[in-house]
Formats: structure tokens, C-alpha cells, sequence
């Protein structure tokens, strides 16, 4: 067989955060695909490193009183035991905060800037005057310049869907200081990302692509790219930019990087040839696994600074969809955001890696993390039809014949249909297939299953404990449940090598598949792997819910502290102004989605009765799509302003805003009345 050279990545992690399922659907599906490459006899590598840059990791560490280094070190040794104990094998995992990385990023960018493609102009910016800092657009809000809704962020409203730079938000606030920010110019360094338009619509074009991702990239290219800025101001955590003091490589710069220096890192530990599978001629093959929210940076950035720095491009990307829980984005509002650390202290890790397997495809589309489903699929799967076959055919191999099993089997028809499987399977596994594969493997144990069933040996043992033909089938039997092993050993590693034991042979290959195993001793059966209770899914839940319970309200004590530095509130209100706000308890009595809106859920609300005793309902746009499932919160009730003027939106008109308050995204709450309130119960 022709060896081949692969090196495969999955997307760095952010430093300033737990592993969570989402981050390990990726790392797993990455682990299971290059198992397979491994078991074939490829010579394939799997490295992987934190992403330990940028605003977000400098003001997390100083919340902590820490310095970055030292928690890029703790996030470290966290992420890799999360890793290691769901059995992703990783061959390296490094740190983009790293010699390599810094050396390989300064080569590069100076390159870059050699060839003509670094271009310096001086932009405005909004600065937060107090920390002495430059803000990113998600640490600014204000109130929106076009519909004057109040606690907007950064360049677009959630109310009316207006997009604007920062600058032109009516009072915009620092998040991070509460201060007012002011404008400044600062001069930063772009990239020339157009002069690479033609080299990128025939890349993204050549195979390198899921033809979905083509597709709408093929829309972003259609229109003219941007040069992308790649400097920002001190302070920031990461690395300076050679012959520009203040000025550091913007995180995303250095990231992909990482995946070079994580790699180089290992070169130099195992004396492997780095420029072997970076030159621009490689013959070795590259992939990277990542998630479809950073395609653009993989798709587009990432293979033109390769070039115009001479290095090879990526053989391909492979991108997957989200993960989310009972049909839900993971979110930490609704107890669904399951840390890895937090499954492992209830569940068996091999549990997620079999689910996940099965279900997962060569596409982008989410994934949902059904736990009903999750429970049933690996009972009935793993521990009904596979661990079964064996503990029904070992026990009588072990008491009448000491262990051994025949030369010739009972039925050599059935096992090598099984083994005849193994093209396909292969081929669904090679191309990231994986609910294909194991839907084959699954009707494997099927036919394992059925002869069993038709074969009774537990009848024939009743009779005779030692009859050659009890020996034959129950021989069948194990040779099925190895073939069986064989093929699923890149998904449950763990299980396979316990099975190796019980089995008495030599860690399986791929290889394997084709032979079997006779007139060979194997050792006493133990189970392989238990049951899925459904208690410890309803712990793991219930953990995860005071996990977050914790966490906010540590951190909405923070907020409110902000909030309540008097220069983070609105001018005083007179009481009449106040008295004139009509506050109502209201129902939600229908909550939708809004065609065409990121941020919006439309309401249907319940008001009570009006003074002819009519009932009294009314419509409004609300912006907490990003917090709220529409079907979770049917039923509810809330406050209402009711007596807000209508507002006509792009959507529709308005009619009053319910009151919600929490820092955005999955984190706003809305106002709950106590369960007693009534529509229409006016609120003073
Ligand atoms: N640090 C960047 C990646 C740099 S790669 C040079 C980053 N980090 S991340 O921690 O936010 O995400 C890491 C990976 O996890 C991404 O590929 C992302 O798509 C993936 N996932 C994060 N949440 C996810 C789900 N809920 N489901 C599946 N994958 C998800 O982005
Ligand atoms: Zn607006």
C-alpha cells in the first residue's frame, strides 16, 4: 500500500474558556477520522494548540488578578486532560503563545510585507479614555442612532436592524469602563486580500471545498474583498509587530499559524522534516477541521497569506455544522451549555464519541444532541447488539472448552459478508460519513444477532456443555463480535483495547478485518461497557444548571457594580415622568421567529381586558431571539410597556416592549411576574 503524509488540525480553542461539547463534537469527529488513517497504517499527524490571543484572554486574566501567561498556563493543562479523557489523540498540543508560533508569524509577515501586500493607513477608532484602550465594536453600546432604542451594541440594532459605525451611536458606553469613549486615530497595518480575488475563486473552486461552502463563498467573491486589518493598539495580549512598537498582530493572524508552530514543535521533537509538508511543491496532505463559523478566515485569509508567503495551501477544509442540545443552541440560560469536564463527572466518554458517530455527516447542517435519543442509540446499539453478542457466546467458550476457540467456524458465510462490508464502510468513513458507516456496521450486528438467535447455543448447552458444534457457533459468535470491534475501534478506542484484552490479541488493524481469529485462546469476558442510566444524563443537567447559576451570578454582580458607577446611568427622571409608564402583566400567547431577522422574535401578547371587558392583546418585536427559544416561552408571562407609542420596524408595527434586562447575547432574562400575576394587572 502507498503510504500517505497527512497532517490534520481541528480549530484552536480560545484560552479563556472551558471545553464544552461543542468544541469536542469537532475535536471528535477530527479524532475519529484520523484514528481510521492511523489503523490503515497512514502516516498521519493530529495536532492541535490553545488560542491564547487578544482582547478577550487580557481582560479575563485581569478580572482573575492574573497575569495572561498565567492563565493561558492553568486554561492549558484544563483543556488538555479534557481532551486526553474523551480520547482525542492529539499527536502535539501547543500554544499560539509560543516561540515557534512567534518565529513563524515574523517570517511570514515579513514576506508579506516584502511582496508589497502590507499596506499602513491610519483609521478612527473609539477609545475608552479610562483604560486607555481601543474598543471593538462588541464592547460598546448605545442607544441606536435611526429608532433610539436604548442598550444597543456595537455597528447594528437588534430593534430596528439598522447597521452604523460605533461613532454614530447616540451616548455609546465603554462595556468595559462604562466611560464614554472618544474618537481617535490610530494608523493600522492591512493586509491586501483583493490582490488574491483571482487566486481565491479558482482555490476555493478546486476541490478543496464542501461544494456548500464553495457556494457561498463563491457569493463573497463575487463582490469586491477588503483589506483586512491585521494590527491593534496596545494593550493587547499577543505578539508586536517587528519594526512597530505599540502595535500587535491582530489574534486571528497569528491563529492559523498555530497550526504551523504546533506542528514545528513536534518536527523538532520526533526530527521530522517541517518544510516537507509546508513547501509550496508538498506532496503530504493537509487538512483542517473547523467549525462553519470561521470558514472565511480558513477559506480566504488563511490560504493567501500561504501563498504570497510561499508556503503550500491546505489540501482541504472540512467544516461541520453546530452542535446543540434538545434541539437548542447550547446556551447557558437554559442549563444546555454542557462542559466537558461536567459530562465526564456523570458519563463514559465513549458514550458521545458512538453518538456522535453516529449521527454525524460530510455536511455542515447542525447536530443535535437529543438526550433521550442519545441514551437509547447507545444502549440498544452499543450494549444491545455489540457487547451482547459477545457476553452471550464467551461464557460457554470459557467453561466447555477452556477458552479456545475452533479451527473451522459454523457459518464462514456470515462472517465473511461481514468482512465483505468493510469497502464500503471504509469509504464512508474516509469521506467524514460517519451515520453512513455506522448504520452499516450496526446492520452487521444485526446479522451477528439474528444467528444467534437462530442458533440457541444457550438450548444446545443444556445438553452438552462440550459439543464441537456449541464450540463452532460460539466461536462464529466472537469472531463476529471482533470483526464488529475491528470496525468501530476508531469511534470507541477504549472499548476496543479492553476488547483486545478479553480477546488475547495484539492491538486490532484495519488490516484485520480480513483474517480471523481460530483456534486461539481467549481470556474471561468482563463486560465491556454498561448501560446509559438516566439519572446520570438528569445529573449531568441538573450540574450543569448550578454551574451556571454560579458563574452568573458572580458575574451579575460585576455588571451591576458597572451599571451603577454613576456615570453608566441615564439623567433623572421626575416621579410623574415614571408614573406615566404603564406597566402591565402580560402573556405570551404565540412567540415566533422573524423571516429575515438575526436578533428579533415576534410576540403575541395577552394583555388582559379593556374597559368593555374585550380582550386586549398586542404584537411586538422583541430583541431576544439570542436568549429565547419562541416554543419555550409560550405561556409565560412578562411586563409590558403598554402604553409605548406603535412603532412601525422593518418587520411590522410594534405595539409596546416587554421589559428584559442581562449583558446580551444568551445572557437576557425577562422580567417574570410571580406566577400568581394576572394579564392585565397594572404594575406600580
Ligand atoms: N480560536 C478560534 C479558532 C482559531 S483556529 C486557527 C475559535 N475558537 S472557539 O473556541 O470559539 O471555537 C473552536 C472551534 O469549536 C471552532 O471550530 C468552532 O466552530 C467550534 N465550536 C464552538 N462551538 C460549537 C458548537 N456548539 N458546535 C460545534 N462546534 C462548535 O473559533
Ligand atoms: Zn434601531
Amino acid at each position: 500500500m502507498n503510504q500517505r503524509k497527512i497532517l490534520v488540525t481541528c480549530a484552536l480553542p480560545y484560552a479563556n474558556g472551558a471545553i464544552h461539547l461543542g468544541h469536542l463534537m469537532e475535536a471528535i469527529q477530527t479524532d475519529i477520522w484520523v484514528r481510521l488513517q492511523k489503523l490503515q497504517g497512514h502516516d498521519c499527524i493530529y495536532v492541535c494548540a490553545d488560542d491564547t490571543h487578544g482582547t478577550a484572554i487580557m481582560l479575563s486574566a485581569e478580572a482573575q488578578g492574573i497575569t495572561p501567561e498565567q492563565l493561558i498556563a492553568k486554561v492549558k493543562i484544563e483543556h488538555e486532560r479534557d481532551y486526553a479523557d474523551f480520547l482525542v489523540e492529539f499527536d502535539n498540543f501547543h500554544s499560539t503563545h509560543s516561540e515557534e508560533n512567534r518565529a513563524l508569524l515574523e517570517s511570514i509577515y515579513k514576506s508579506l510585507d516584502a511582496n508589497g501586500h502590507i499596506n499602513r493607513r491610519t483609521i478612527r477608532q473609539l477609545f475608552d479614555p479610562e483604560k486607555e484602550l481601543f474598543l471593538a465594536d462588541r464592547y460598546i453600546t448605545g442607544t441606536c442612532p435611526k429608532c433610539k432604542a436604548a442598550g444597543q451594541y456595537g455597528d447594528n440594532c437588534e430593534v430596528c436592524g439598522s447597521t452604523y459605525s460605533p461613532a454614530q451611536l447616540i451616548d455609546p458606553r465603554s462595556s468595559i469602563s462604562g466611560t464614554t469613549p472618544v474618537e481617535k486615530e490610530s494608523e493600522h497595518f492591512f493586509f491586501a486580500l483583493p490582490e488574491f480575488s483571482a487566486m481565491l475563486k479558482e482555490w476555493t473552486r478546486s476541490g478543496t471545498l464542501q461544494e456548500s461552502v464553495a457556494n457561498k463563498l463563491s457569493e463573497w467573491l463575487d463582490d469586491e474583498l477588503q483589506e483586512w486589518d491585521i494590527s491593534r493598539d496596545a494593550p493587547y495580549f499577543g505578539f508586536e509587530i517587528p519594526g512597530a512598537p505599540g502595535k500587535y498582530f491582530y489574534v486571528w493572524v497569528d491563529a492559523p499559524i498555530g497550526y504551523m508552530a504546533s506542528f514545528k514543535n513536534y518536527c523538532d521533537r520526533k526530527q521530522l522534516n517541517f518544510d516537507e509538508y509546508w513547501n509550496a511543491e508538498s506532496t503530504c496532505e493537509v487538512y483542517h477541521f473547523i467549525g462553519k463559523d470561521i470558514v472565511n478566515f480558513h477559506t480566504l485569509l488563511w490560504p493567501a497569506m500561504l501563498t504570497s508567503a510561499g508556503y503550500r495551501t491546505p489540501t482541504a477544509i472540512h467544516a461541520h455544522g453546530f452542535l446543540t442540545v434538545d434541539g437548542t443552541k447550547m446556551s447557558k440560560s437554559r442549563g444546555t451549555f454542557i462542559n466537558a469536564r461536567t459530562y465526564l463527572e456523570h458519563l463514559n466518554p465513549e458514550y458521545l464519541r458512538y453518538f456522535l458517530a453516529a449521527k454525524l455527516s460530510s455536511g455542515i447542517d447542525d447536530l443535535d444532541l437529543n438526550l433521550d435519543d442519545f441514551l437509547l442509540r447507545v444502549n440498544s446499539d452499543l450494549v444491545g447488539k455489540v457487547v451482547n453478542i459477545a457476553s452471550r457466546c464467551a461464557g460457554f467458550i470459557g467453561k466447555g472448552f477452556g477458552g479456545m476457540l475452533t479451527e473451522q467456524v459454523d457459518d464462514p458465510e456470515l462472517l465473511q459478508s461481514m468482512q465483505s462490508a468493510k469497502e464500503e464502510i471504509t469509504e464512508h468513513f474516509n469521506q467524514r460519513e460517519f451515520g453512513k458507516a455506522i448504520r452499516l456496521i450496526m446492520a452487521q450486528a444485526d446479522k451477528a444477532n439474528q444467528y444467534i438467535n437462530d442458533k440457541q447455543p444457550w438450548v444446545l448447552a443444556k445438553t452438552d456443555t462440550q459439543s464441537t458444534e456449541l464450540q463452532a457457533i460460539c466461536s462464529t459468535g466472537i469472531n463476529a463480535f471482533r470483526l464488529l470491534i475491528c470496525y468501530l475501534k476508531p469511534v470507541v478506542p477504549a472499548m476496543a483495547a479492553q476488547a483486545e484484552e478479553f480477546l488475547g490479541v495484539e492491538p486490532l488493524l484495519w488490516k484485520d478485518i480480513d483474517a480471523l481469529l481460530l483456534g486461539h485462546k481467549i481470556n474471561k469476558f468482563k463486560p465491556l461497557m454498561t448501560r446509559v442510566e438516566n439519572d446520570k444524563v438528569a445529573a449531568m443537567v441538573i450540574a450543569t444548571q448550578n454551574e451556571f447559576r454560579q458563574q452568573s451570578s458572580a458575574k451579575r454582580k460585576k455588571e451591576i457594580a458597572v451599571a451603577a458607577d454613576s456615570s453608566g446611568l441615564e439623567p433623572e427622571i421626575e416621579f410623574d415622568d415614571f408614573a406615566r409608564v404603564d406597566l402591565r402583566v402580560a402573556r405570551i400567547v404565540k412567540a415566533e421567529h422573524v423571516e429575515g431577522a438575526d436578533k428579533l422574535l415576534k410576540l403575541q401578547l395577552d394583555v388582559g381586558l379593556d374597559k368593555h371587558g374585550d380582550s386586549l392583546t398586542r404584537t411586538v418585536f422583541s430583541g431576544i431571539k439570542s436568549a429565547y427559544n419562541p416554543d419555550d416561552l409560550v405561556g409565560q408571562l412578562t411586563v409590558l410597556v403598554a402604553n409605548l407609542k406603535p412603532r412601525k420596524m422593518k418587520f411590522g408595527l410594534s405595539e409596546g416592549m416587554i421589559l428584559a434586562a442581562g449583558p446580551g447575547g444568551e445572557e437576557i432574562w425577562l422580567l417574570e411576574p410571580h406566577s400568581g400575576a394576572e394579564p392585565g394587572m397594572r404594575i406600580t
